[in-house]
């Protein structure tokens, strides 16, 4: 039984369109807001008034502001004796040492007592219409149960067990589970793939996987235990792998392996919490850097459990009876925060979403929104704009006034996007609060609320600071720009009890990579931009990260990924900006001298290779095939040459005299005019669109998906097809240029 206990890139535009939008549910009836009300723990903070006043406050008072809100809102077996112990420049920190508690008790004994009949978490399952609530009584049961499995199986406190599952209440439950009896949890996306799973596997030298049998995700079944299966083979750490059942169908079970219903069933409901450290450490969760390797970024107990809570309850003014609808996978820092521990300590009601924005059609989140009643809704740009794309009358269908605030997280949101957002989906109501973070930052940074009642929200702006967050711009100096309407690398001047504490045994690497560059000040990886008016908008990432549909990825990932291809000499991988995903793959490839291929295998098979090796949504959008990669004589490659062509920005090329052969500029910017430019008047071939009022073949690639013509008016469903499609556009392209060949030939 599946539940045993019965139960922009890079090109953001500063200068946006001013629509401001004020908060109704601030201003009742023109009153301030009653600043103790709001957050009690104010009462004691001398001279605030008011909700900026407050921000201030928690800067130049950190410690009074944190320790204030640690045991306002954590229970602690023990309290602290220190707020803060920190040093940026060494990459030194601690919040609340000498206190004692337990996340799971945080999470769920407390409201146990309360509230035990509260729904804690609705699993919105793949399968249209067949939620499933789990009262806080009832998690708690569950919980308790795997947590005495997991030490009945030898897992002791400061083992780390990686969880490879999708959203669902097993899931949230096994995190708990290791949080109970000390144990770090490694939550791996279940849309990675076997040796990316295999590699953080390695590197967090877990002994244990949780996983299920199969996956079920847009009406389509995964096979993620045999994916573990496959990745346990390269892990000779690995001891015992526990498989919940998701779906009937039975897997193979080998003798590492643990069914964990059925052993859940014979377990103690009682499972004595251990008195954890607050610097403990809570959970490891791979990112993407700069480099191929990923991090494994560490958070611990109390500082990340209070800052997940307080961002939760402040930015999504979320209230208890609220719904709160995060639709973000477990599988990633949003799904930790937002759907598991801020709405968990706050004993709130959290929907866990399994399924995709399209399945069965685009109306999925706003008919969940209708049947489960949900009052926050946080989600990210790439779903927004896909679904902006299918038209309104999906929206319109459904009931959505329950809904009060509306999110944004993981990439900048376009004004578009924005707009769309506020005006059909909220019906102008809701405030849209575009979210700023990132893994490193363990909650929500920059972020237009909470602030006063009557602060404006500016479209496709984070805006302003979180409580305690101080951030500054550097400029290429390395100086604190100081002055408005500028732009530089966003840094954070101080630390707050959220951020992530170090890589998992790679603290070098968290110096050089956070608080190196800028010494005294974490630095983010993003650049930014403060308006004249001191609102912060995030302009996109500073190192060679992509965002691709709010997944972040390191082009030197992919960049090995192909190297490891036996006809390939080198390749540089760059994004781009895409319609739809944000930032799309384009991947330059130079083939070994004398290979006789076809272009047109070789990128399949790259494609193949990647999602193999890493996941489905790192795979290239665009392969050009080229002589060379232009270089710097110091043989550097010259990336930003790379974008300006993919850009069609040839005027923006820049001084190219430092490159060591010019020539190979032209001839890439030759080939890609090629790939992105076919020639009209052709006939049919798939993946066109004949326009005849143009007298022009429309192609559907990443270069031009999203034209006027879109959506077609048919019922066939193009996007879905797009997606399916999308590894194929290079093929196309080719088979595209053959059938140019021949017609003119013929
Ligand atoms: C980007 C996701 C613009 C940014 C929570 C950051 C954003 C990276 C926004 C972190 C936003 C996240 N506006 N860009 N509102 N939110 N980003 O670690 O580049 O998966 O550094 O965390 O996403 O991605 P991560």
């Amino acid at each position: 039984m599946w539940l045993p206990c019965g139960c922009a890139s890079k090109c953001v535009v500063a200068s946006l369109s001013r629509r401001v939008f004020r908060s109704y549910f601030h201003v009742l009836g023109g009153r301030r807001h009653n600043i103790a009300a709001f957050m009690p723990e104010s009462a004691g903070f001398e001279g605030v008034s008011d909700c900026s006043a407050l921000q201030e406050f928690s800067v130049s008072n950190s410690e009074s502001f944190w320790a204030a809100a640690a045991r306002q809102r954590l229970s602690w077996i023990s309290p602290f004796h220190t707020v803060q112990d920190c040093d940026l420049s060494r990459g030194r920190i601690k919040w609340f040492e000498g206190g004692k508690l337990n996340v799971s008790v945080n999470c769920l004994d407390r409201h146990v007592h309360t509230c035990p009949e509260r729904v804690a978490l609705i699993w919105e399952r793949d399968e249209p219409g067949s939620e499933f609530k789990v009262t806080y009584r009832q998690l708690l049961e569950m919980t308790c149960r795997l947590g005495n499995l997991l030490r009945r199986h030898g897992v002791k406190r400061g083992d780390c067990v990686t969880i490879y599952m999708p959203s669902c209440p097993l899931a949230v439950a096994s995190m708990l589970a290791c949080a109970r009896i000390g144990a770090a949890h490694n939550v791996v996306f279940a849309g990675f793939s076997a040796e990316a799973l295999a590699e953080r596997i390695r590197d967090a030298q877990s002994s244990t996987v949780i996983t299920v049998n199969q996956g079920v995700r847009g009406g389509k079944l995964t096979e993620l235990k045999k994916t573990v299966d496959t990745a346990v083979q390269s892990c000779p750490t690995v001891q015992q792998v526990f498989v919940a059942m998701r779906t009937e169908n039975p897997v193979a079970m080998t003798a590492k392996d643990v069914a964990m219903e059925e052993e859940m069933q014979k377990e103690d409901v009682v499972c004595e919490p251990a008195a954890m450290d607050s610097e403990d450490v809570l959970f490891l969760l791979y990112t993407s850097g700069s480099t191929g390797k990923p991090k494994g970024l560490v958070h611990t107990q109390a500082g990340y459990l209070l800052y997940a809570a307080l961002t939760h309850r402040y930015v999504f003014s979320y209230h208890d009876g609220d719904v709160f609808g995060c639709v973000a996978d477990i599988g990633w820092i949003t799904g930790h925060s937002y759907s598991v521990y801020g709405p968990l300590a706050n004993g709130g009601t959290s929907v866990l979403f399994e399924s995709t924005p399209i399945y069965p059609d685009p109306g999925r989140y706003w008919e969940m929104v209708q049947r489960l009643k949900i009052n926050q809704f946080y989600g990210a740009p790439t779903a927004i704009r896909l679904l902006l794309k299918y038209g309104n009358q999906w929206v319109h269908k459904y009931d959505r006034s329950t809904l009060k605030t509306l999110g944004s997280v993981g990439e900048p949101i376009n004004t578009e996007a924005w707009e769309w957002y506020h005006t059909v989906v909220g019906d102008g109501r809701c405030p849209v609060v575009d979210t700023w973070w990132q893994t490193e930052t363990g909650g929500i940074c920059i972020t237009p609320r909470p602030s006063n009642p009557d602060a404006e929200i500016v479209p496709g702006m984070a805006m302003r600071p979180f409580f305690g967050i101080k951030p500054a711009l550097m400029d290429t100096e390395g100086e604190v720009l100081t002055s408005n309407h500028t732009s530089g690398a966003l840094c954070i001047a101080q630390p707050w009890p959220g951020m992530a504490r170090t890589i998992h045994n790679n603290h070098q690497r968290f110096i050089e990579t956070y608080c190196q560059p800028y010494p005294g000040y974490f630095f983010t990886g993003d650049g930014a931009y403060r308006s004249k008016e001191g609102y912060y908008q995030i302009t996109g990432r500073l190192d060679d990260v992509i965002n691709v549909s709010g997944h972040r990825i390191g082009t030197a990932e992919i960049e090995d990924v192909v190297n490891q291809c036996s006809q390939v000499a080198e390749s540089a991988v760059i994004g781009y900006s895409h319609n739809i995903k944000g930032e799309g793959v384009y991947a330059f490839v130079v083939l070994k001298k004398g290979m006789d291929v076809e272009e047109m295998d070789l990128s399949r098979q790259l494609n193949d290779l990647v999602s193999k090796k890493i996941a489905k949504y790192a795979c290239p959008d665009c392969i050009q095939f080229i002589q060379r990669l232009p270089k710097t004589r110091s043989g550097k490659i010259m990336r930003r040459v790379l974008r300006k062509v993919v850009e069609q920005d040839l005027n923006g090329l820049g001084d190219l005299s430092t490159l060591d052969d010019p020539a190979a500029v032209q001839e890439i910017i030759e080939g890609h005019r090629k790939l992105s430019d076919p020639t009209p008047m052709l006939p049919a071939c798939p993946g066109f669109q004949r326009d005849d009022s143009e007298d022009v073949w429309l192609l559907l690639s990443p270069f031009n998906l999203v034209n006027s013509h879109w959506p077609p008016p048919h019922s066939f469903n193009w996007t879905s097809w797009y997606w399916e499609k999308q590894k194929d556009t290079v093929n196309i392209l080719h088979r595209f240029r053959q059938t140019l060949e021949q017609s003119k030939r013929g």
